[in-house]
């Protein structure tokens, strides 16, 4: 009874969307660059290894820019190349101005630049100072004496003052963000690992010096920065204590703090004002008004959120789309007037979509990863597509704790043997979740270590890649791969699918995602069946005479069924 109700519902829905008036006002739009982008997100480490020491480089990359091309995709953030002793796979930078030895050299970052905008595609790099690496130059100095003109870049607690208030690490194998360091007997700051101290904004000349490093890049030619763990850099440098258990929320106490804003609004002044260039941070705040602070134009901070409530829903015991579906429609509606969302379902912080928010499971994965990856390019903001997920890619699910290389998930195992966690259950979990999952190399074809490497790779690859990779998908024309190619075709000849307003059919239906994207009274509907199974729905008139944009299914249903994970764009006449 309740289902037949959904379905009633559904249909009454689809006819209400399609009454609205046909000839409605005409939208005037803002274009820009990176609005219309198509944003693949390359981690370096794991796409193409060219020399044979099982990690990915500059120049296998450079290898492969024909098929980054051939994807269509318009923009590419990586993932940091910046020299790196490799803690946190680059997230710890030694030197800003210089690129990894693993990776290559700055002659090949340049040709790498190169290559792409020959191929018009535009580069965005990871900006990563919230903290750097212990080997940075600056902290060596810093650590050296209390007196170095380096000492205020990073935060600096004496102790001879006791020990300082409780900060928890998200990284440190005891939750401690302070650690002791005898040179000069006092404690260091640090959010994440114990090699990635954290800089101290509320030093003018620190914020200089960051500056200078991107303009440095934007000097060179780059399209736009990922601003990485940014919403973390405002301290109370005062370090009051926090309440007991704030750990176990503490975004409010780590996110957003005073003067971030004054920072970001010195930063757009100093550099990014002076070029055309997407800038967007790494979470939105812990409110939409927050989001908002941080990306509305008229405010010249950044251009784009990246908020991440929807990506955080999926759990290993399952999730509920009714759910997922009203906060991905909150986040539309917050920008529905005003500033820019990013839109994802993956990065190199979480495990691979397909097995997060569908079914991994072979005979699913293909539909699974088309009717994902509708939802990722159909909606309003800019699209982020992870690497691989074009080929669908799954969790690698390791059993040994040796297999991963996680500096979060290592130092977290050691926290809990050490204070009698559940490592079982935990491990479990962590091949449903842990981030390594969404690292394994890139499956280009069916030869040993799937074509990534001659040699062993960093992290192991994936063992289905006999049967998942590029190569044969590339032969495939219903390929997940032909698929991803489609489905960027289509958003780029179609304005409504970039800007168009957003509104959701069905909001109940605990199967099917269906929304409307309508720009100048063109109306497209999208209907996304996130269940393994057939679902009764009725389209009512609606589908009669409508037009099939694309589909995961040859001949997808007009009537009264979806297909099992069927993904259906339709152009409603
Ligand atoms: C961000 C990055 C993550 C990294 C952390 C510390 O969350 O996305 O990969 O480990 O910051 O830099
Ligand atoms: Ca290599």
């Amino acid at each position: 009874m309740k289902r037949l109700r959904c379905f009633y519902l559904l249909f009454s829905s689809i006819f209400l969307c399609l009454q609205g008036p046909v000839f409605a006002q005409s939208t005037q739009i803002d274009h820009k660059w990176w609005k219309e982008a198509v944003v693949y997100q390359l981690y370096p480490r794991s796409f193409k290894d060219s020399n044979g020491d099982g990690i990915g480089d500059l120049k296998g990359i450079i290898s492969k820019l024909d098929y980054l091309q051939s994807l269509g995709i318009t923009a590419i953030w990586l993932n940091p190349v910046y020299a790196s002793p490799n803690d946190d796979n680059g997230y710890d930078i030694s030197d800003y101005r210089a690129i990894m030895k693993e990776f290559g050299t700055m002659a090949d970052f340049d040709a790498l630049l190169k290559g792409m905008h020959q191929r018009g595609i535009k580069l965005v790099m990871d900006l990563v100072v919230n903290h750097s690496s212990d080997e940075h130059e600056w902290f060596k100095q810093s650590r050296s004496a209390r007196n170095s003109p380096y000492r205020d870049y990073y935060h600096w607690w004496p102790a001879e003052k006791g020990k300082p208030n409780y900060r928890y690490s998200l990284f440190d194998v005891n939750h401690d963000a302070w650690m002791y360091d005898s040179t000069t007997n006092a404690y260091y700051l640090h959010y994440f690992s114990r090699k990635q101290p954290d800089l101290n904004w509320e030093n003018p000349k620190l914020r200089q010096e960051i500056y200078d490093i991107m303009r440095f890049w934007f000097d060179k030619g780059i399209d736009g920065f990922r601003l990485d763990a940014f919403t973390f850099v405002a301290k109370d440098i005062t370090f009051p204590p926090f309440p007991k258990g704030y750990e176990k929320n503490f975004m409010p106490y780590y996110s957003m703090q005073p003067h971030l804003h004054d920072y970001l609004k010195e930063m757009y002044k100093e550099v990014f004002s002076k070029y055309d260039v997407l800038s967007v941070a790494e979470g939105a705040g812990n409110t939409p008004q927050d989001a908002h602070d941080l990306v509305d134009a008229d405010r010249q901070e950044l251009n784009m959120a990246y908020p991440f409530e929807w990506v955080d829903i999926p759990k290993p015991e399952g999730y509920s789309l009714v759910h997922l579906k009203a906060v991905i429609s909150k986040w539309d509606s917050i920008f529905a007037q005003k500033g820019w969302l990013s839109v994802f379902l993956a990065n190199h912080d979480n495990a691979r979509m397909v097995s997060r928010f569908a079914d991994e499971r072979p005979q699913f994965r293909n539909l699974s990863s088309k009717m994902l990856n509708t939802l990722v390019l159909t909606l309003r903001g800019t699209p982020y597509c992870y690497y691989g997920d074009e080929l669908g890619m799954v969790n690698i699910r390791f059993d040994n704790i040796a297999d991963y290389n996680d500096v979060a998930l290592r130092n977290e195992y050691a926290y809990l043997k050490k204070n009698g966690g559940d490592l079982k259950k935990w491990m479990e979990d962590m091949k449903f979740s842990n981030r390594d999952n969404g690292r394994t190399p890139f499956q280009w074809d069916n030869s040993a270590q799937a074509g990534f490497s001659t040699g062993v790779p960093w992290l192991k690859v994936n063992p289905n890649y006999p049967q998942l990779n590029a190569a044969q998908q590339e032969k495939d024309p219903n390929s997940n791969l032909n698929y991803f190619r489609k489905l960027i075709r289509l958003r780029k000849k179609e304005p409504t699918l970039v800007y168009g307003a957003y509104a959701q059919v069905d909001a109940q239906n605990p199967d099917v995602f269906a929304y409307t994207r309508t720009l100048n009274g063109r109306k497209i509907l999208v209907l996304l069946n996130f269940r393994s199974k057939s679902v009764q729905v009725k389209h009512g008139e609606a589908l009669k005479n409508a037009q099939l944009l694309i589909s995961n299914y040859a001949s997808p249903s007009r009537k009264n069924t979806l297909k099992p994970l069927e993904a259906s764009v339709f152009l409603l006449k």
